[in-house]
């Protein structure tokens, strides 16, 4: 079958990557991709957001499935259009996705359900918000309502930050119609988790759990990031821990869903954390996470179409889906100055060297045959090995082979006594 990857990142050079070694494949397009992408897949030039080319595309190359990897296009509506002319594609309906589209959605849905979350506020007036902010208790958690590409989230300890905050959102409108309503959130306290599923509308297939690295530097300090790094499994979620959440959470989600008429079909990420009271649920992502992918999918030893089909026919109940019994360890090189500014354009040098590590390619593309850096996060470096220890060191090992200007990584990944 031919298959078609929408996005162009470390997530979807992990999927491609993994689609690749199903013999039900026989070429994979990918579109925007990027550079190491393109060894394993045709690269088309079109945009993420541009729905109506897809579905041409994929009706003019008779396309037997489509697989999605970020969430913009789901949220858009990608599923639906593509439903409508009985094109076969993986990744909730739109209305499904609001669960991360809508942080408003995801938590009124939450409550209305008694599904374990902190207490929150939703407001879509300045005024009222300002009230709130004024007579809380702090520190409070404030997010922007819609999509804000991992930027719309403060955690403020006072009246004064959180005045600040509501001003960008709500008055300077810096994440546009994205902060119409803002959603504040009680803070919880604890260590964070996220578990990936597959949902087919019924019955959910847990993945491997992971656990990613925010920060830029080491000891998780420093601003945010989409992710520095990541391992799997997750070394702080136990079989007990997994099965309350699956229990207590991924089940009664699946049954809400399906009692608000919604039909998710996909991946569910549901992002934790564990409290003191038990695992509440943070946030929801509709499809896999980045870079959560690069060390979950190097893991499954099942066909991923397999699973993509069976979930699709609302069957993945039926799947016996088999892991590797080893960990997985991705350490992401970026651009140096991310995640502010930082400039493009460095070939990168060293990568046909590497043997014990595979390479997940993000933000590269190719110039005039040359491999250069195209965006923040370049690259992923996965290894698995018997231990966390051991696919460290295959993973620093060959991240010393691969150069090019500016090159920054954190050094502490996988090192699981410090998590
Ligand atoms: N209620 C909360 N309590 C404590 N920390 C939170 C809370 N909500 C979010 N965070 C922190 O902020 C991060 C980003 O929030 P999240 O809701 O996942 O939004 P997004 O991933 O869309 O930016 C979380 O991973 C977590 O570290
Ligand atoms: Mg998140």
């Amino acid at each position: 079958m031919k298959v078609l990857v929408v996005g162009g990142g470390g997530r979807e050079h992990a999927l491609v990557h993994k689609l690749s070694q199903s013999p039900k494949v026989e070429k994979i397009y990918c579109a925007p991709g990027n550079a190491g992408i393109s060894y394993l897949a045709e690269c088309v030039d079109i945009k993420v957001g541009d729905i109506e080319k897809f579905k041409e595309f994929v009706i003019k190359n008779n396309i037997d499935l489509t697989v999605v990897g970020p969430e913009m296009p789901l949220v858009q509506g990608i599923v639906d259009e593509f439903e409508r002319k009985g094109l076969k594609i993986f990744g909730p309906n739109k209305k499904a996705a609001s669960i991360e589209g809508s942080k408003y959605f995801a938590k009124q849905f939450l409550s209305k359900y008694n599904i374990p979350t902190g207490r929150f506020k939703a407001f879509d007036k300045y005024q009222e918000a300002l009230k709130f902010l004024k007579e809380t208790w702090y520190p409070v958690v404030i997010k922007a309502d819609g999509l804000a590409q991992g930027k719309g989230v403060f955690i403020v300890k006072d009246f004064i930050e959180a005045k600040e905050v509501l001003d960008l959102v709500m008055k300077k409108r810096i994440f546009g119609t994205s902060g119409d309503i803002i959603v504040v959130e009680e803070m919880l306290f604890g260590k964070e988790a996220s578990v990936f599923a597959f949902v087919d509308g019924k019955n959910i297939l847990p993945m491997v759990t992971a656990m990613d690295y925010k920060k830029i530097y080491e000891k998780d300090e420093g601003p945010n990031t989409g992710g520095m790094g990541s391992i799997a499994p997750n070394p702080c979620i136990d079989k007990e821990t997994l099965d309350e959440i699956i229990e207590n959470i991924l089940k009664p989600v699946v049954k809400a869903l399906q009692k608000e008429g919604i039909v998710y079909k996909g991946v569910l990420y549901t992002g934790l954390m564990l409290t003191k009271e038990g695992p509440k649920v943070v946030e929801f992502n509709a499809r896999f996470g980045d870079p959560e992918t690069q060390v979950v999918l190097p893991l499954l030893k099942t066909d991923l179409v397999e699973i993509i089909e069976a979930t699709l026919e609302g069957k993945v109940d039926k799947v016996q889906i088999e892991w590797e019994d080893k960990k997985a360890v991705c350490a992401v090189i970026a651009s140096s100055g991310y995640p502010g500014e930082y400039k493009t354009g460095f070939e990168i040098k060293g990568l046909e060297n590497i043997k014990e590590a595979f390479v997940y390619h993000a933000g590269t593309t190719l110039k005039e045959g040359k491999i250069v850096t195209s965006g923040g996060r370049v690259l992923g470096i996965t290894a698995t090995g018997n231990s966390y220890e051991e696919a460290r060191e295959k993973v620093y090992r060959e991240i010393q082979k691969i150069n090019f200007e500016g090159m920054y990584y954190r050094k502490d990944i996988g090192i699981v006594s410090q998590v």
